[in-house]
């Protein structure tokens, strides 16, 4: 098998990757490890910033996002019984985010390439990717129980943390930054009416909580847990009554309790891999690097990264320049690290550290306190929150036939 980009991983970086480079008249092919159910029910993020949005429309992948996604204007804060609104608009100068599940955005992705795109391959393994640094580098895979080589001009490793590509950098050129935490998150999801219509981030002494969901009849919530907890040592009413501990008010506010239909624990770290690209290895989203998930900010890093990609590839094919495939890394690392910053900043804002001080609990609270009190540091909370606009909305202006 022959392509120009050889994509491992259809998660929404590796999909989108393939949407924005179909409409841009580039082939690719698509490697998948797991089969479409499992990609598709994956219970993960569910924000969308507004970047993310512009992107997704712009790649005529909009239409369902626009008639069931939930535009979200702000977001609460709450911690000693009180709350506080942080208006995303008013301190942004007009932005928003959008509440649509990323199981969502990849079924969308997914049925448009099947329909239109190149070859998405399910059940195919990537096992290494190699000749990295040459002009043809290789993706070897397992597809129905035969191995088999995607022979590229480009890959691109788009296939998670604990994927194959970045393997291909020699360890001698990585370096390795990263942060684990003590805690982890115990998500689930509920058929119930979110009980209030916009997310709502706690920090009680008790842990962290989060209500967030996923249409108007269904909740997704997350409870800061030790790490390593086993969510099967946590029952249903045990959960909500929890929940309703972390996140009570003092103005009379109420949880709405329902059916759990599903429950997982999610680890949380931060992790960077530098650099992004080898030779014609590129890295993208979870591949490259890990965020917390405080901040929401995961997905939306990945799909930076692949417009940055497919603006650049489309640059090299349209003025024969590569400059901006060799600024690719230090294009995507500026926005990751800007990324890693919020989500740690929220992550250390809201959460109960067991080795805290009491004085780092104090100056926590006073971190809390200042958004009520001051407008910049409720902008900047703003600003990181829905994001920083991508340069453009998507490379490749009008669709090749
Ligand atoms: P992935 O989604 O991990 O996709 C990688 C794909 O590669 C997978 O389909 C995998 O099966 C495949 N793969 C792996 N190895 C191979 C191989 N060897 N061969 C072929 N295929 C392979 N982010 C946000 O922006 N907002 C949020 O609100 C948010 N909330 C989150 C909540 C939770 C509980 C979690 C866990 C994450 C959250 N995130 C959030 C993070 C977000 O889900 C990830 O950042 C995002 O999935 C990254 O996309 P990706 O395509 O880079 O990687
Ligand atoms: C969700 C996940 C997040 O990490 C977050 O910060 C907000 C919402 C969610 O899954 O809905």
């Amino acid at each position: 098998m022959r392509t120009t980009v050889g994509i491992v991983g259809a998660g929404p970086a590796g999909l989108l990757l393939a949407r924005l480079l179909h409409r841009a008249g580039i082939d690719a092919v698509v490697l998948e490890s797991r089969d479409r159910a499992y990609v598709e029910q994956r219970q993960r993020a569910g924000i969308l910033e507004q970047g993310t949005v512009d992107v997704l429309r712009a790649a005529g992948a909009g239409g369902r996002m626009d008639r069931e996604g939930l535009r979200h204007d702000g977001i609460e804060l709450r911690h000693a019984g009180r709350r506080h609104r942080i208006d995303f608009p008013a301190l942004t100068g007009g932005r928003s985010v959008m509440v649509y599940a990323q199981t969502e955005v990849c079924k969308d992705l997914i049925a448009l390439q099947l329909k239109e795109g190149g070859p998405l391959l399910f059940g195919a393994e990537a096992l290494a990717v190699e000749g990295a640094e040459g002009d043809r580098p290789r993706v070897r895979f397992r597809h129905e129980g035969r191995e088999d080589v995607l022979e590229c001009d480009y890959v691109v490793g788009c296939d998670g943390f604990w994927g194959v590509a970045r393997k291909a950098v020699p360890a001698a050129l990585s370096r390795v930054f990263e942060r684990t935490y003590p805690f982890a998150w115990l998500g689930i999801l509920a058929d119930v009416p979110p009980s209030h219509d916009e997310l709502v981030y706690a920090r009680h002494d008790r842990g962290f909580a989060l209500l967030s969901m996923r249409s108007p009849t269904v909740s997704r919530l997350y409870l800061q847990v030790p790490a390593g907890t086993d969510p099967a040592a946590w029952g249903d009413e045990e959960i909500w009554d929890e929940l309703e501990r972390r996140l009570e008010t003092t103005d009379g506010w109420r949880l709405r309790r329902g059916p759990v239909t599903a429950k997982s624990v999610t680890p949380m770290r931060s992790h960077v891999h530098e650099p992004m690209r080898h030779g014609r290895l590129f890295l993208a989203g979870d591949a490259a690097h890990i965020v917390p998930p405080t901040g929401a900010k995961g997905l939306n890093l990945a799909v930076g990264d692949v417009v940055t990609f497919a603006r650049a590839l489309v640059h090299l094919r349209d003025t024969g320049s590569a400059a901006l495939l060799d600024s690719y890394g230090e294009t995507c690392l500026g926005r990751v690290w800007q990324a890693e910053r919020f989500s740690y900043d929220m992550t250390t804002l809201l959460h109960r550290d067991p080795a805290a001080s009491p004085f780092e609990e104090r100056l926590q609270l006073a971190r809390l306190e200042r958004f009520a009190t001051s407008r910049s540091a409720a902008a900047d909370l703003a600003e990181g929150y829905t994001g920083f606009p991508f340069e453009a909305a998507a490379p490749g202006g009008t669709p090749r036939p």
